[in-house]
């Protein structure tokens, strides 16, 4: 067996992998310079004036099949304009998986909502279908179900479960564009799709976001108000409801204008470096990866497995410290700790010293997350191991990851 890194030996991997935090690792060229350029040219700028955010939402409905894309600025905002559009009012509740983005649970604080955080699956990190059932009161107004690293979660059960329930379906597909579920995409089967095109994302815009739905104003408002001033743009200066201004600039429809025609090649790419890597960590004893069911496909958004701690002779940070070591670009899971437990959630620092929204009159709960515990959640970012991934990543690379993986693994099982 060859020496760890960490004690002093040569990394497995002694070049750099390609990365999403730069072009290495990202499908960014020629056709998003000519696209930019040309709104440069144009002197439109804005998505009022210009074209490219307008023939972005269509290529994004045609693709989903669905009659509603609204383009805005990032994938919190997509989850706020869901949630405005949906009618979500103080003292609502909100059941939301405890292990996502915190712009998720933003989104809910910011339209007064109340957030009820939900266990989730210590492997793939989505929601654990009996506690959410058991956790939808009379207050439930909605749900947000986040497929987590690219996997989509038990939608179908989630959507049934909340239609039967009279909750709205709010899909965070932040992580997971183009997923599919029984061969249909991600974000059409509830009620409403968001979608994020930060950094990390399938498509990048540096900034954006994408909502979708069918139907407009199945809850009595248009969407594409929810991010405009609840400004009808057919009319002058007109403003039918309270709304944010979330716009997506022309500068960033171009740039994701030519991913969103590459998208399939591109998470082809990231499906075969992702399953050639559950191969290879499935060959090592005390590896838990997630599995995924004929009736899914997965699109990588990062690449996150568990490890069974009773296996190693040492704790998972320094096993991670290892790998890292060798060459891998990895971290002690997504999340450091369930949502509910960062700070400003258990202080209530929000809006001022009221404590609005969790302590507002209108809500009749106790919003205190103190008292939450979700034990899976709490299990999953003590065992987990989390990667980011981009499409640049080949079956090579993959293999490389996993030797380098193994070589630490195997030093330190029992
Ligand atoms: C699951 C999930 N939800 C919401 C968001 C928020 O998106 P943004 O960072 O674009 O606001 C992200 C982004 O990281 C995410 O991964």
């Amino acid at each position: 067996m060859s020496t760890l890194a960490i004690h002093g030996g040569s990394p497995a991997i002694n070049y750099q992998l390609p990365d999403w935090n730069d072009i290495t690792g990202r499908d960014i060229g020629e056709e998003e310079k000519k696209l930019v350029l040309e709104v440069l040219d144009s002197g439109r700028l804005g998505m009022v004036c210009g074209v490219k955010v307008k023939e972005l939402q269509k290529m994004w409905a045609e693709k989903c099949g669905v009659d509603t894309a609204v383009a805005v600025s990032n994938g919190t905002a997509s989850l706020h304009t869901a949630l405005i559009y949906a009618c979500i009012g103080a003292g609502d509740e909100v059941l939301v998986p405890c292990i996502t983005d915190m712009g998720t649970v933003i989104a809910i604080l910011l339209q007064n909502g109340v957030p009820v955080f939900v266990d989730v699956d210590p492997v793939t990190q989505n929601m654990d279908l009996a506690d959410f059932e058991r956790k939808i009161t009379k207050r439930s107004k909605a749900v947000i179900p986040v497929h987590m690293f690219g996997l989509p979660c038990e939608i179908e059960e989630v959507v049934d479960v909340a239609h039967r329930h009279g909750l709205i379906v709010v899909e965070d597909c932040c992580q997971a564009h183009f997923a599919t579920y029984k061969g249909k995409y991600v974000g059409t089967i509830g009620d409403i799709g968001c979608f994020s095109f930060q950094q990390t994302k399938h498509i990048t815009a540096g900034e954006g976001g994408m909502v979708i739905t069918n139907g407009d104003k199945k809850y009595s408002r248009e969407l594409q108000l929810c991010g405009d001033k609840g400004w009808p743009r057919n009319k002058y200066r007109e403003h039918y409801f309270l709304a944010p201004n979330y716009h997506m600039t022309d500068l960033q429809a171009a740039v994701a204008i030519p991913q969103l025609a590459r998208i399939e090649k591109n998470l082809e790419a990231r499906r075969v470096s992702g399953e050639t890597l559950t191969n290879c960590l499935n060959e090592i004893d005390g590896v838990l990866t997630a599995k995924v069911s004929k009736e899914k496909t997965h699109t990588y958004f990062a690449y996150q497995f568990a490890i069974d701690p009773d296996k190693f002779t040492t704790d998972r940070d320094t096993l991670v410290k290892a790998i890292k070591a060798e060459g891998l670009d990895i971290i002690p899971s997504y999340l450091p700790k369930p949502l509910y437990r960062y700070d400003f959630l258990q202080k209530t620092v929000m809006y001022n010293s009221t404590g609005c929204p969790l302590k507002c009159g209108y809500y009749e709960g106790k919003a205190d997350y103190t008292k939450v515990n979700c034990p899976k959640a709490e299990y999953a970012c003590k065992v987990g191991m989390f990667m980011q991934w981009n499409e640049k990543l080949t079956a090579e690379h993959s293999k490389d990851m996993g030797n380098a993986i193994k070589k630490v693994l195997e030093y330190y099982h029992i």
